[in-house]
């Protein structure tokens, strides 16, 4: 598994403001968007090509097309629904799945409570988008569900990460031959007993939609 950690001032400048506690709601939502599609642009360094011959109004040249399969990105729900708006300005015409995972907030386990995925993904670049890799588990949980059906090529993006979870993630993953990368704004400091990361943002979900009792 490969961490790349986009270091660069304009996503630390947004991940600042997201970060602060008296971001609203609406500034939230917008700054990740925002945040999203600059990952995404790193994230996509590796989406598959395929060349084509086409004629300028000067002359004829090579350029490419994106591949087909088409890529699928794979927003978590909830919070990582409110990544996908800003992944799709980048790549537009990718298909779209949706894996619900709920973490029991005890345990910390992640399990898969809804699913909205072709049956067959062979052959597919799947992006996974989930905000916050803390402990590791959903998004373990979700990358071999995927992989289960078929994708060869797993990149999740993630706002934040915490060493504990990537950490988990690696050795969870171990076993798979599929390529999988996380990008990432920020490697954090640690995770607190309650699992969530630190510094952090708090909980991605509540920021983005309001807290849900
Ligand atoms: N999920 C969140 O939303 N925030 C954290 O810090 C950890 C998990």
């Amino acid at each position: 598994m490969r961490t790349h950690v986009v270091d660069h001032p304009l996503v630390t400048h947004k991940l600042t403001t997201l970060r602060d506690e008296r971001t609203d709601s609406p500034t939230f939502r917008h700054l990740t968007d925002e945040l999203v599609a600059l990952l995404a642009y790193e994230a996509t360094r590796d989406v598959r090509v395929t060349p084509v011959e086409i004629t300028t109004p000067v002359a004829p040249t090579t350029g490419v097309r994106l591949a087909s399969p088409k890529p699928l990105v794979v927003p978590i729900l909830r919070a990582g629904l409110g990544m996908l708006d800003g992944f799709m300005r980048l790549l537009p015409t990718a298909e779209v799945g949706f894996l619900g995972m709920v973490r029991n907030e005890e345990t910390l386990e992640a399990s898969t409570y809804a699913n909205r995925l072709p049956d067959d993904l062979s052959g597919r670049q799947c992006y996974v988008l989930d905000p916050m890799l803390a402990t590791g588990g959903t998004l373990a949980a979700a990358i071999r569900f995927l992989v289960d059906r078929g994708a060869d090529h797993i990149t999740a993006i993630c706002l934040l990460s915490a060493p504990e979870g990537t950490a988990r993630l690696e050795q969870e993953l171990a076993d798979l031959e599929v390529p999988v990368t996380v990008v990432t704004a920020a490697m954090d400091e640690r995770l607190n007993e309650h699992g969530y990361i630190v510094p952090g943002l708090g909980d991605a979900g509540d920021r983005l939609y309001g807290v849900v009792d």
